[in-house]
């Protein structure tokens, strides 16, 4: 029961973000129905003025006789040619418009789903969702609005067309049309599942490139290149003979559509021979039927290749639904107060926390960190550190307990106040692939030029940019790949620099560098903390000299706290750190 439900919720959320969109475009979806009526109309009007031409050619065939029939169908061919190009420049204004307008609208609103959600996902698959729920959304209304309308109406018109000459004319019509319905019904099933299978072995063909291209080193370097290519030639195999198989099964089924066409088409003649005999019927409705037939078995083929087309669209747009309408976690409440930072205190009260439900990270934990204070935490690896920084800055909910920033708790106020009062240094500064102009600007989006390039002295990064070819132009390339770590990491202190918060976070910030550059990093950051609030993650325990207060964290757990010297002094995970740090 509660499937259904959910089931009729996602339908239900479906068709309120589908039926906006149509709303917004509305106009130009009305034009379009004007165009495609006529469209529709002209399936019949070209061959009955084609029948005109004939019956005047067979009663008399003189040029006066002829030429107005003529005159109609160059001018009916003159006025299809315009409407036609009318229809293509409405799709012009209307579908990429709409891709636009989807693109835009899912990545804000996945841009805002909690921090977990991105642990979990690959970046590479949300981008290819999103792609593909607006592909959806506009093929979907495309064949919706545009082709099933046209065959609709041009179906409608067509039989009354035949009704004309004769009733049965207009049976047969109807009874094909269903047949060829029905069975591209009955094996869309079947084409469904060999195309899944197919785009799943094609996938494992992109993954296969693609993992080629990661490790390229390795591959250059081990010259594992034949076996490499082994490796891609078999999964090329498996996705070849995958495609066969939908491609076979497809000509088949075209192939029953083509005799079921060729006997409706029979028995079309057959009708019309028969009635021939007591000429109830003329040469010119010959050609009407005939002219007729042909261009409706078209249309009717393509409508049966649209069902299918039809229901992957749809599936597409219903896996992109629910990628927007997932349940949201760590969101604001409603009118959320902005934080007010007096001091800087930071307090966990009772705090529990578990990233897996049952199995406690945070247990019971509570600790005061005065504003102003520098604290060093350190401890064993995968024991919480990094989330501690991370429950303070809200990218998850608590299970329990508070989290408290100058008394103020966490949950209650707006996220964008409290990322406002912190900055962040990871041990990885992650940079847009822009200038770094750009890249410290993110800081504070209105500093100015000059602003910007004190923030970089400060952060001790004023001369290696200048030694760039472009200087501050200079592209940084994906994530900052053309940079060293040591010089992202300055890039990521002069943005800290510019952003100026009273509170901040270092994890690990200088761990992965060098001791020469870290030794140069050191005094821009011990510049940095000066007056905040700081809670800094290290490996290396000797950064952690100048702390007044560290924190040993173990399973979660505050386990020693204590200045350095005295935490040095007790024999406990401190020490025992120190001393292996000191051997090493
Ligand atoms: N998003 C997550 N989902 C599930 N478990 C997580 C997640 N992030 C961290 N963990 C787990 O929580 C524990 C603490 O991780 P972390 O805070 O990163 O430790 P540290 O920074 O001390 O190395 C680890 O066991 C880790 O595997
Ligand atoms: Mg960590």
């Amino acid at each position: 029961m509660n499937f259904t439900f959910w089931k009729k919720l996602k339908a239900l959320i479906l068709f309120n973000f589908i039926f906006q969109i149509i709303c917004r475009n509305r106009w130009k979806f009305l034009a379009q129905f004007l165009v495609i009526s006529y469209l529709s109309v002209h399936v019949s009007l070209q061959p009955y003025v084609v029948k005109l031409i004939i019956e005047a050619l067979s009663i008399n065939p003189v040029f006066s006789n002829i030429i107005i029939p003529i005159l109609c169908y160059i001018s009916l061919e003159l006025l299809f040619n315009f409407i036609s190009r009318i229809y293509d420049y409405l799709c012009l204004q209307l579908y990429p418009t709409i891709k636009t307008e989807v693109i835009a609208y899912a990545t804000e609103i996945v841009s805002h789903h909690e921090h977990a959600f991105f642990q979990n996902e690959f970046s590479g698959s949300i981008a290819n969702k999103i792609k593909e729920l607006s592909r959806g959304v506009n093929d979907t209304l495309k064949i919706l609005f545009d082709r099933f309308f046209h065959f609709f109406l041009t179906l409608i018109i067509a039989s009354y067309t035949l009704m004309q000459i004769h009733p049965l004319l207009s049976f047969t019509l109807i009874i094909y049309t269903l047949f060829v319905i029905i069975i591209s019904v009955f094996f869309n099933k079947n084409i469904r599942v060999y195309s899944r299978t197919f785009s799943e072995a094609n996938s494992q063909v992109t993954g296969a490139i693609v993992d080629r291209f990661i490790n390229i080193l390795s591959i250059k370097l081990f010259r594992t290149y034949v076996n490499e290519a082994k490796e891609l030639d078999m999964n090329l195999k498996i996705a070849k003979r995958k495609e066969k198989v939908l491609r076979w099964y497809i000509l088949k089924v075209i192939f029953l559509q083509g005799i079921m066409t060729t006997f409706m088409i029979g028995v079309s003649l057959l009708i019309l021979s028969f009635s021939a005999q007591d000429h109830s019927i003329s040469v010119g409705d010959f050609a009407l039927v005939l002219t007729l037939s042909i261009s409706i078995t078209n249309i009717i083929l393509s409508f049966s290749q649209d069902i299918s087309y039809f229901s992957e669209c749809f599936g597409q747009v219903s896996q992109g639904v629910s990628l927007l309408e997932r349940k949201r976690k760590a969101q604001d409440i409603s009118n959320a107060k902005n934080l007010l930072v007096t001091r800087g205190k930071i307090e966990f009260s009772q705090v529990y926390f578990s990233h897996i439900s049952g199995m406690p990270l945070f247990n019971n934990q509570s600790i005061v960190i005065p504003g102003g204070q520098k604290v060093g935490l350190v401890g064993y690896s995968g024991n919480g550190k990094s989330t501690f920084l991370n429950l303070i800055l809200r990218l998850f909910d608590l299970d329990s307990g508070e989290i408290l920033i100058d008394g103020q708790d966490i949950s209650l106020i707006s996220q964008e106040s409290l990322h406002r009062a912190i900055t962040v240094i990871p041990q990885e500064a992650t940079l847009f692939h822009r200038s770094i102009l750009e890249n410290i600007r993110y800081g504070c989006l209105n500093a100015s030029d000059e602003e910007i390039t004190q923030a970089a002295k400060k952060a001790a990064a004023h001369e290696f940019i200048m030694s760039l070819p472009s200087g501050y132009s200079t592209l940084v390339g994906e994530r900052g790949i053309k940079l060293s770590g040591g010089e992202r990491q300055r890039i990521a202190i002069a943005r800290a620099f510019l952003k100026g918060s009273p509170i901040l976070l270092l994890d690990e910030a200088t761990s992965a560098l060098d001791s020469v550059t870290e030794g140069l990093i050191k005094e821009s950051l011990s510049t940095l903390m000066k007056g905040k609030t700081v809670i800094a993650i290290a490996h290396r325990l000797s950064t952690l000299f100048k702390m007044d207060r560290i924190l040993v964290i173990d399973q979660g757990k505050v386990v020693e706290d204590g200045t350095f010297k005295k935490l040095f002094q007790s024999n406990g995970i401190f020490h025992k750190l120190c001393s292996t740090q000191v051997l090493a």
